[in-house]
């Protein structure tokens, strides 16, 4: 069975379930970024946040509406007027390719338990949420929250009722992950064959699958071939819990077996598939993993002998898909210390990123700084140099001196000497302090703790090599509980590690910092 138009749209929601991995939260310039790769690997719809929950979220909705052209912006809404209205205003800058997204649970588990609420209650709210985003926009989705748990023919009811309302997309979330494909692909086909508006194409089923039994994807690919057109999934499959369907495995397993999924297609430009990906996990601060398909360093990477000599005589024998095709392999000539302003706004630029004249003088000083130290400055260190910039936030703390004595005949001891800002430049205050700890690392944070009166749990720390040698920037990426149950992700890179970790932290102590000052009205997340 086969609904009429066979064009998939890809819904990216990298920006708002994506962001609600712990961790993970993004600020305006980073998603910002991400929004416009987003752009350049023309997805259909980008979900930008959930504007209500906070001044942040609103203004990331509203600038990304305004800055990104192309894809259609969404915003995240309960069925509550407040929630709507802010929705409507935040997309209101994209015009005819605004819309809004609103939800509400039906399962009998979440109407007993969480909302106390009985079906028609649940319809009359629906409805009257429906109706009052039309009454902003013309393109409205409507998801029964924990679709794939809901009594069918409940559910049956709630998605006619809503498109009877005026929802123009019906998107079923397998919300807590506990599909299986031939059920969930069943499910979906009863819906379409039960709502003649997604025959006749007035409004297309959508999918929006978790990870939690790693089905998301094949739960998704199901219900294309049972008549769902819209997938809703993020870049490196970030998300709630165990995250959301990838995007890019959805996108390669409909280029690579088009033989099977026959006749689908969908707008995305693979070719921009790692870089968004990279670019994903740099903002964000989740590292992918290495044997993660498509995406991960080792997703190409052939180590059996019989193998080599296979791809060597004919690369089809033992890949699937050419890597160039999803964007590996795409790395130019590096830069050198010699080379100019002028040649690094080019590569700049030719990354994709826009910055202004003052990131660009920022971006500069650093990489003559590195230019120094390292032969060749590739584009992962100048990528890693521009994410250093847009995820500053005001420096209240910043390092002014750091020197660390450690070997296995000694006590590990840091000096550290710290800058806080002032009102004015002239007014920024040095203090400084030493003390030891159970590694150079330990002993360098436990100190910048001391001095800047916070107390950081170290929940996670990595450290990976950002270009090739033994030269490369280290870049290191924390994640820091400083009591109030809320992650804070630190990120800082250099040719010294340990620097490159105090900088991490103060990083994380900053944004710590900053958060507490922009004051967010909480609004529990779906
Ligand atoms: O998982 C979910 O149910 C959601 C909805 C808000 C679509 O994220
Ligand atoms: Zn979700």
């Amino acid at each position: 069975m086969k609904a009429k138009n066979d064009r998939i749209l890809i819904f990216d929601t990298t920006l708002r379930d994506g962001e609600q991995c712990p961790g993970a939260s993004m600020n305006l310039r980073e998603k910002l970024e991400v929004a416009r790769q987003l752009g350049r690997l023309k997805v259909d719809v980008i979900e930008a946040g959930f504007p209500v929950i906070s001044k942040g979220d609103f203004e990331a909705v509203q600038t990304i509406a305004k800055q990104v052209k192309g894809p259609i912006i969404t915003g995240l809404a309960r069925c509550v007027s407040r929630d709507i209205d802010a929705a409507a205003e935040a997309v209101k800058p994209a015009g005819k390719k605004g819309r809004i997204h609103v939800f509400l649970a039906t399962s009998k588990i979440h109407r007993e338990y969480k909302l106390g609420k009985v079906e028609d209650e649940i319809i009359r709210l629906a409805v009257q949420a429906v109706k009052r985003a039309r009454g902003h926009v013309k393109d409205v989705e409507f998801s029964p929250e924990d679709g794939s748990r809901t009594e069918p023919d409940f559910l049956i009811r709630v998605c006619r009722a809503a498109i009877d309302a005026g929802a123009t997309t019906i998107n079923i979330p397998d919300t807590v992950g506990f599909a299986v494909p031939d059920e969930f692909g069943a499910l979906i086909h009863q819906l379409y064959e039960s709502i003649p508006e997604f025959q006749s194409g007035k409004a297309i089923i959508s999918v929006h699958c978790h990870n939690d039994l790693g089905l998301a994807v094949a739960n998704s690919l199901s219900a294309l071939r049972n008549g769902a057109r819209q997938i809703e999934c993020t870049v490196n499959g970030i998300g709630e819990r165990a995250g959301n369907a990838s995007l890019e495995e959805v996108v390669m397993a409909l280029k690579t077996r088009g033989d099977f999924f026959k006749g689908f297609n969908c707008g995305v430009n693979t070719r921009e598939i790692v870089k968004s990906s990279k670019l994903v996990s740099r903002m964000s601060g989740l590292v992918v993993q290495r044997s993660k398909a498509i995406v991960g360093e080792n997703a190409f990477a052939h180590s059996s002998g019989i193998h080599q000599d296979g791809i060597l005589k004919k690369r089809e024998t033992y890949e699937i898909m050419d890597p160039h095709d999803v964007g590996w392999g795409q790395t130019q000539l590096p830069l050198t210390k010699h080379s100019g302003r002028a040649a690094v706004t080019a590569r700049l630029k030719h990354l994709g990123f826009k910055m202004t004249d003052a990131d660009v003088t920022a971006i500069f000083a650093k990489y003559k700084e590195i230019g120094d130290k390292k032969k060749f400055v590739y584009d992962e260190d100048l990528i890693a140099l521009v994410e250093g910039q847009i995820t500053e936030v005001p420096e209240t703390w910043s390092l002014d001196y750091l020197t660390v004595t450690s070997g296995n005949h000694t006590l590990p001891t840091a000096t550290v000497r710290l800058r806080k800002a002032g009102q004015n430049k002239k007014d920024a205050e040095l203090i400084q302090d030493a003390g030891l700890g159970d590694g150079p690392v330990d002993a360098a944070l436990k100190t910048i703790d001391r001095l800047t009166k916070t107390r950081g749990k170290l929940l996670d720390y990595s450290i990976r090599a950002v270009s090739q040698g033994k030269d490369a920037l280290g870049e290191v990426t924390i994640k820091v509980n400083f009591g109030k149950g809320k992650l804070v992700t630190g990120r800082g890179a250099s040719t010294d590690i340990i620097e490159a970790s105090a900088l991490a932290y103060l990083n994380a102590v900053n944004r710590h910092l900053w958060a507490g000052k922009q004051s967010s009205e909480a609004v529990p997340q779906p």
